[in-house]
């Protein structure tokens, strides 16, 4: 393409509108400098539900059929038109492939046609850019911002949904967030829907376990993943996998139960089994999410991601918080799922820090690590 992506216009409260196709939510989001104007967005779940798990190729085929339609509804709600724009911004990694591929094709179809200036920003740092649009701070009273709009010390991250399990350091939003900590197999929600599917409940499974788990007692003790002295370590000599995550094995006991009350033909216990799952994975997330944050100067966590819905989570999460000293912000559910409103809240931030646009020729990247917080900067 010859045609150069247009300088970025420093803007004291820039009009941005965010693209997100990363997964099964097609979302449509605009701000002005950190007010949430429209945050529309269309999901394919339902039609993943009879496979149990989202569908690369259905996920990418409905972002196609919903991509045009998101656009006017946010236009429409935000009550501005695409000249009011002062820039797009666009996921480009990491999700899947195809699906990230028609949000970077309609974004850079948008900014060529309009003239506005593109960015391809990054999946997870636009999730914490949620917990810095107006209002979403106050339920802590801590300030996160200092007047320049720059993150003050101390933010961290913990993200948890189908696609990711992360536990990120916030230094500069625009240019230096830090991953403490991740899965290395299964995401947690992903882990959900799987032992959810074992169980014989529905999709999305984590919704499903909650409820089950909900008047059942947690009997039952499951393995938590990378818990062990040898990965762990201590703080001063921490160990590999101090701040990381594994459900695989956790998937695997609970397969183990199911199958020996099938093999004795008894009656599979599925809320204490949910209750006792439930347990384990929200115990070693808020367990080693705490250490991570007392130990790297984290003072207020912010949680996002599906999971984040998870009324155990929440609450065992919160406890620790507080007797560590660390404030927790749980932003609204919507807003904890994917959108467009967190990549628009990013690309304001962007704006606001003078970073240059990103190249014409960039491309969607599903790997894209968290440093890469724009790409082709
Ligand atoms: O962020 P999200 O909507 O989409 C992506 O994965 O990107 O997260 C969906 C995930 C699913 O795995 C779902 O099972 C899980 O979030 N989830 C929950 C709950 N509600 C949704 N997991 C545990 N407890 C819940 N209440
Ligand atoms: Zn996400």
């Amino acid at each position: 393409m010859n045609v150069m992506n247009n300088a970025h216009r420093p803007a004291r409260n820039p009009v941005v509108l965010g693209i997100e196709t990363s997964c099964d939510e097609t979302g449509v989001g605009i701000v002005r400098g950190r007010r949430l104007l429209a945050n529309t967005v269309r999901s394919s779940m339902d039609q993943h539900a009879r496979f149990g798990g989202v569908i690369p190729e259905i996920a990418s085929r409905a972002h196609l059929e919903a991509i045009i339609p998101t656009l006017h509804e946010a236009l429409h709600t935000a009550g501005v038109t695409l000249e009011d724009v002062d820039a797009i911004t666009v996921t480009a990694g990491p999700g899947l492939a195809g699906a990230l591929m028609v949000g970077v094709s309609a974004a850079k179809a948008l900014a060529l046609a309009t003239g506005k200036p593109l960015y391809g920003v990054n999946h997870l740092v636009a999730h914490v850019c949620v917990g810095l649009l107006e209002h979403q701070d106050v339920t802590t009273g801590r300030k996160l911002l200092n007047q320049d709009g720059k993150v003050l010390p101390g933010l961290g991250a913990l993200l948890v949904s189908g696609g990711h399990t992360e536990i990120l350091k916030v230094n500069d939003i625009a240019h230096d967030v830090q991953l403490l900590g991740a899965t290395i197999d299964d995401a947690a929600g992903e882990a959900y829907d799987k032992v959810a599917r074992l169980l014989g409940l529905g999709y999305p499974g984590g919704p499903a376990i909650d409820h089950a788990a909900s008047d059942a007692a947690a009997t039952m003790k499951f393995p938590q993943g990378l818990s062990h002295a040898k990965y762990m370590g201590s703080a001063d000599h921490p160990g590999k996998h101090r701040y990381d995550f594994s459900f695989s094995g956790l998937k695997t006991a609970v397969a183990r139960v199911v199958e020996a009350y099938e093999a004795a033909n008894e009656t599979v216990p599925v809320g204490q089994i949910a209750a006792s799952f439930q347990e384990s994975v929200v115990d070693v997330l808020s367990r080693k999410t705490v250490l991570a944050a007392t130990e790297n100067g984290i003072n207020t966590l912010l949680l996002g991601g599906g999971v984040a819905a998870n009324s155990r989570l929440r609450q065992v999460l919160a406890q620790r918080c507080a007797e560590y000293g660390v404030d927790l912000v749980v932003p609204p559910l919507a807003l904890c799922t994917d959108n467009g409103a967190m990549v628009a809240a990013l690309g304001a931030h962007l704006m606001g820090h003078g970073t240059a646009a990103s190249p014409w020729g960039f491309t969607a990247d599903p790997g894209l690590p968290v440093t890469a917080v724009s790409v082709g900067v």
